[in-house]
């Protein structure tokens, strides 16, 4: 009975071979995230460049902590900016975590595709693929993953990692639209820089950091 089910199962994954689709490599989007190790729920917007590596994060709702934040994390120089929205001063940090690719990783598994909601008509339902795996950082840490992401345009979704130092962190992605609106987002603000900083700051953070 099971050799059975297992060679319907090796069939139906031979069958199928579904390939990973490729995700836009610049977008915002409305983002409610999860980071278990600091009880902190935050809602907010992203944006994402996966061309520089660069993640600006402004957060808009925090259940978990009294305080709002600003971040600009530029993995390519390994700088994190992190604006205290309510006393509005700034801290320069050494950038430690890995970047955080929202894309399916060419060597993901294939989880299926699935409908969020219902299948019923076109209106209730949200044709996705499910799709995850694991990979080595930099650091040799191994970090497991499954995310979601529309059948149509491979729009993140959703998407649950578990890294053995920075604990589980789940995103939810909302009212995602391609390229970056405002690409000064990326530089950090005034209290963030020094005089000489702040004069060249396109130089320093624009279009393609140094
Ligand atoms: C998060 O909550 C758990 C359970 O309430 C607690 O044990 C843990 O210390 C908390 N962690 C932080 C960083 O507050
Ligand atoms: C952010 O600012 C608030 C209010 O000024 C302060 O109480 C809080 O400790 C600050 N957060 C950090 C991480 O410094
Ligand atoms: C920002 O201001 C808050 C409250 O005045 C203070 O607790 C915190 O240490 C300050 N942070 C920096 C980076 O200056
Ligand atoms: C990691 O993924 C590979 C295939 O990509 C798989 O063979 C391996 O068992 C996975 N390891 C863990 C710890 O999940
Ligand atoms: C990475 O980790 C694995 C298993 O934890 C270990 O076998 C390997 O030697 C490590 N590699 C490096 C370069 O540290």
């Amino acid at each position: 009975m099971l050799s059975i089910a297992l060679l319907l199962l090796v069939g139906l994954v031979v069958a199928q071979q579904p390939r990973p689709c490729t995700s836009p490599s610049q977008w915002e989007a409305r983002i409610i995230s999860h980071i278990n190790n600091e009880n902190i729920t935050v809602q907010g917007k992203l944006s994402y460049d996966s061309v520089y590596q660069r993640e600006r994060f402004i957060e808009q709702v925090v259940i978990g902590d009294d305080y709002y934040y600003e971040t600009i994390a530029l993995f390519q120089v390994r700088l994190e900016f992190v604006i205290n929205l309510t006393a509005r001063n700034c801290s320069r940090l050494p950038l430690t975590r890995p970047w955080r690719d929202f894309s399916i990783r060419p060597d993901a598994h294939s989880y299926g595709e699935a409908y969020i909601g219902s299948s019923a008509s076109p209106s209730t339902g949200l044709l996705i693929t499910l799709w995850g795996g694991n990979y080595t950082t930099p650091s040799n840490d191994t970090v497991n993953y499954i995310g979601t992401w529309t059948y149509e345009a491979c729009l993140p979704v959703s998407h649950t990692s578990i890294h053995p130092k920075y604990g589980i962190t789940h995103d939810s992605f909302y009212d995602v639209s391609g390229g970056i609106s405002d690409p000064n987002v990326f530089i950090p603000p005034r209290e963030c820089l020094s005089d000489k900083e702040y004069a060249i700051r396109h130089t320093l953070f624009g279009a393609s950091p140094k």
